[in-house]
């Protein structure tokens, strides 16, 4: 494979100023993590530390293999929101090692309103079964939450995709026999009681973790019966009388110990085989992507610069280079890992979908997973375009990314916006995983574009509320605004793109890949 020759001088002074503008972006991402991980003069916090009890990440960092990474996902959901009294939604979910098998791991944080969930808790935890359940991975619960956060109730409780998906979803993943575990660490109250019960097994822990239907103050106002929490379903109840834990933990360093030893005897899925190579380093700085990514989405990127600086050795070979180049298709290796990459350089015009298409295709009966690199205004418009069939040939793109077999990576570096969304597997067409860039913009089309179509339809009537619709635009296309709801798995830095997206590849290689299989095509 033939090594990318870089054209940027990253010591001229104009590359220069660029990564030092894009550091300010960094610096800000940097604070907002750092404000919802580190939040030891939270009253909330100091509160549990003081009960003995260890932070969620804390717990989830002795659980999983030593020194081996935790891929967490979506640290910044709910952020904005709430008054931001919901630091990453309270839960926190990612994927790591346990005897070196890779894992699920969902977590409640109990500083965070008693662990409740609110639409966004909810929408993560879900998530976090969803990847489990496509990639076979065994899934971990370290359970210590209020349940339903009861204001917002009816934003959690009724629908499809609300708090009761969550024991669904238990069910479905144990009948494709993918283990289950529970470690109560603390509350699980109501139908968070279901967690528990319908895991494999079940480790509660002694003076701490407690299961009940409907507690004390529940119980004294249906039945008039006063108990205490630790009589109606502590630790020893349920390992001892009823029968909803198996394991009897002396305190959480004991409950991981338990858990751990389970996952020695847990079998390992079958793996997708990959013919590996050794990792080689990029030959260009991946610090170089400060300057490269784009602040001002009108201004043009060389794609074959950004992969430069996330593939193995820079190696990069292109498929159909000449051909509809406004979006760039090739092979390449992260982290050892084959990768088919599909990255726009333009406009999507009917021969740049037709080449997309092609090398989905491919990747699919190779079995090659795919990284999508987007930075998509949309598909191009106008008659000439209309009458070549812009929209069909479009199609053939979109089907192909929707029914593709092999893992999808997409990675949001720039914009992403109307169709070309969907075309470059956006959240809709079910990528596998999803990341942005932190100055990455997501939207159906930019402020300005809406305020000419608005105004177009009701005659200028929009003049006086231009500015609020274009603020409000910009303010909803921020992939911050993204991440609090969910849309994607993450903001990342851009120099850890090319760990991250090797980690994800390893990780969906823990099932077999699907065979090919197409619907009808619009010729
Ligand atoms: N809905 C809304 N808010 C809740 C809540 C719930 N289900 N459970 C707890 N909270 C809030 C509390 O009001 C408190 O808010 P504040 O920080 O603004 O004062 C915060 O979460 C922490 O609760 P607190 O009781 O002070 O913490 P704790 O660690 O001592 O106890 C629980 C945590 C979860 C054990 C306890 O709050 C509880 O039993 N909650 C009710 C659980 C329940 O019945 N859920 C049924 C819903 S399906």
């Amino acid at each position: 494979m033939n090594q990318i020759k870089s054209k940027i001088d990253a010591s001229d002074t104009q590359f220069k100023d660029s990564v030092e503008s894009y550091s300010q972006v960094i610096s800000t991402y940097r604070s907002r993590m750092k404000s919802i991980i580190n939040r030891d003069e939270d009253s909330a916090v100091v509160r549990h530390r003081l009960r003995g009890k260890l932070d969620a990440r804390s717990r989830i960092e002795l659980l999983i293999d030593e020194k081996t990474p935790f891929l967490e996902l979506s640290t910044l959901a709910a952020y904005g929101q709430y008054e931001n009294q919901f630091p990453s939604a309270g839960i926190i979910t990612g994927i790591g090692k346990i005897h070196g098998k890779s894992c699920m791991i969902i977590a409640n944080d109990a500083t965070v309103k008693g662990g409740t969930y609110v639409k966004e808790t909810v929408k993560k935890h879900l998530r976090g079964q969803e990847i489990a359940l496509k990639n076979h991975l065994p899934c971990v619960y370290l359970v210590d939450s209020g349940g339903i956060f009861l204001p917002e109730q009816s934003q959690i409780f009724p629908d499809r995709d609300g708090f009761g998906r969550i024991f669904y979803n238990q069910a479905q993943m144990s009948a494709e026999g993918i283990p289950q575990v529970s470690i109560v660490m603390g509350s699980c109250t109501a139908g968070g009681a279901y967690v528990p019960a319908m895991s494999d097994e079940t480790i509660i822990v002694k003076n701490q973790g407690t299961i009940f239907i409907g507690g004390p103050p529940l119980v004294k106002a249906a039945t008039g019966e006063e108990v205490t929490a630790e009589e109606l379903g502590g630790a020893f109840v349920h390992a001892g009388i009823s029968g909803v834990a198996d394991h009897l933990a002396e305190n959480e360093i004991d409950a991981i110990r338990i858990c751990r030893n389970i996952f020695e005897l847990i079998p390992q899925n079958e793996l997708q085989h990959f013919e590996m190579v050794s990792v080689e380093e990029p030959a260009y700085d991946p610090i170089e992507l400060y300057g490269l990514a784009p602040a001002d989405l009108r201004k043009p990127v060389d794609i074959y610069e950004i992969i430069a600086r996330i593939v193995d050795g820079s190696k990069f070979e292109p498929f159909k280079r000449n051909y509809g180049a406004t979006i760039v298709t090739g092979y390449s290796r992260v982290l050892g890992f084959p990768v088919g990459i599909i990255a726009n350089n333009g406009f999507l015009t009917s021969e740049a979908s037709l080449k997309g298409a092609h090398f989905i295709e491919i990747c699919n009966f190779r079995k090659i997973p795919i990284l999508f690199l987007q930075n998509i205004s949309g598909f191009i418009v106008g008659k000439k375009y209309e009458h070549e069939g812009i929209a069909r040939n479009g199609a053939k793109l979109i089907h192909a990314v929707a029914t593709a077999v092999v893992p999808k990576i997409t990675v949001i570096f720039g914009g992403s916006f109307g169709a070309g969304n969907y075309a470059m597997a956006g959240r809709a067409y079910n990528p596998d995983f999803l990341f942005v860039w932190p100055s990455s913009k997501i939207g159906v089309m930019g402020g300005q574009q809406a305020l000419h179509v608005l105004n177009s339809i009701k005659g200028n009537e929009l003049e006086d509320s231009d500015s609020n619709l274009i603020n409000q635009f910009e303010e909803e296309s921020t992939a911050y605004y993204s991440t609090s709801r969910l849309w994607d798995d993450g903001i990342i830095n851009p120099a850890d793109t090319r760990n991250i997206v090797g980690l994800a590849i390893s990780i969906t290689s823990n099932r077999k890949f699907a065979e090919p299989k197409n619907g009808i095509i619009r010729m």
